[in-house]
């Protein structure tokens, strides 16, 4: 039998939008229920993994920017507190901690209501310049990245744990795996949205311009 989807609801309606991926990937219950037994597993790990995280971003120019950028605009033009900026400094450990935040939170989550998707999707828009004075405009390319970065690490850590039987390793990285294309798109949701938006307010302005896009 083939279902109906409504692509008017998934692009205005994030419940029905996530329900549609959710049973595309076939991500249960019995996925929730494997995140919520990897948790207490992880939770000792989650310094050292949100460490990983930001020295990778760290190790690039490209990436390290965003954070330098931020910092700038917190504390005004302060070139020597710029350069300066390392993996231990105080902001750093700020973030690292956010993203220990958003790890727990992900994978404790037991319910996946409306308030928990409105804040995968925030996270989402966050990174997009479609969130205000809060906007971080970090380029897709990166989010991309990192997302594969991220999984990877958590799946180093799964394939470590020796106290644990196959078959819930195994389902254990398939929960994993379905969590983070879900995530993926509720970046890529906001990112095309902007890209329209800009795209839109771009056409209504240089009509008689001619696109340059690679891929057009
Ligand atoms: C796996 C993909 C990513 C996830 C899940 C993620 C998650 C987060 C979270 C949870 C926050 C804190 C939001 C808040 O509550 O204020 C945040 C902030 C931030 N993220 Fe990301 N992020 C990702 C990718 C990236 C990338 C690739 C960059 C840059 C290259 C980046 C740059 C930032 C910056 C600059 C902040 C603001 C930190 C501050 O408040 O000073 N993020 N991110």
């Amino acid at each position: 039998m083939t279902e109906h989807i409504d692509i008017k609801r998934i692009n205005s309606d994030l419940r029905y939008r996530f329900e549609c991926i959710a049973k595309f990937l076939n991500f249960t219950s019995d996925d929730i229920a494997m995140l919520n037994t990897f948790a207490p597993l992880v939770f000792p790990l989650i310094p050292v993994l949100a460490d990983t995280v930001y020295r990778k971003l760290f190790s690039f120019d490209i990436t390290k920017q965003y954070f330098l950028k931020r910092n700038e605009r917190f504390e005004g033009f302060l070139p020597k507190k710029q350069c300066g900026l390392t993996l231990e400094s105080a902001p750093v450990v700020l973030r690292k901690d956010m993203v220990g935040i958003y790890l727990k939170r992900v994978l404790t989550e037991h319910e996946w209501n409306d308030t928990f998707l409105q804040y995968l999707s925030q996270i989402g828009k966050l990174h997009t310049d479609e969130a205000g004075s809060a906007s971080l405009n970090v380029d897709y390319i990166h989010i991309n990245a990192l997302l594969g970065y991220l999984e990877n690490v958590l799946i180093k850590t799964v394939c470590n744990i020796d106290t644990m039987d196959e078959k819930t390793k195994c389902g254990i990285l398939m929960a994993v795996n379905k969590l983070f294309w879900i995530q993926n798109d509720l970046f890529t949701m906001h990112f095309l949205r902007a890209l329209n938006n800009n795209g839109a307010s771009q056409n209504s302005t240089e009509k008689d311009k001619t696109t340059t896009c690679c891929w057009a």
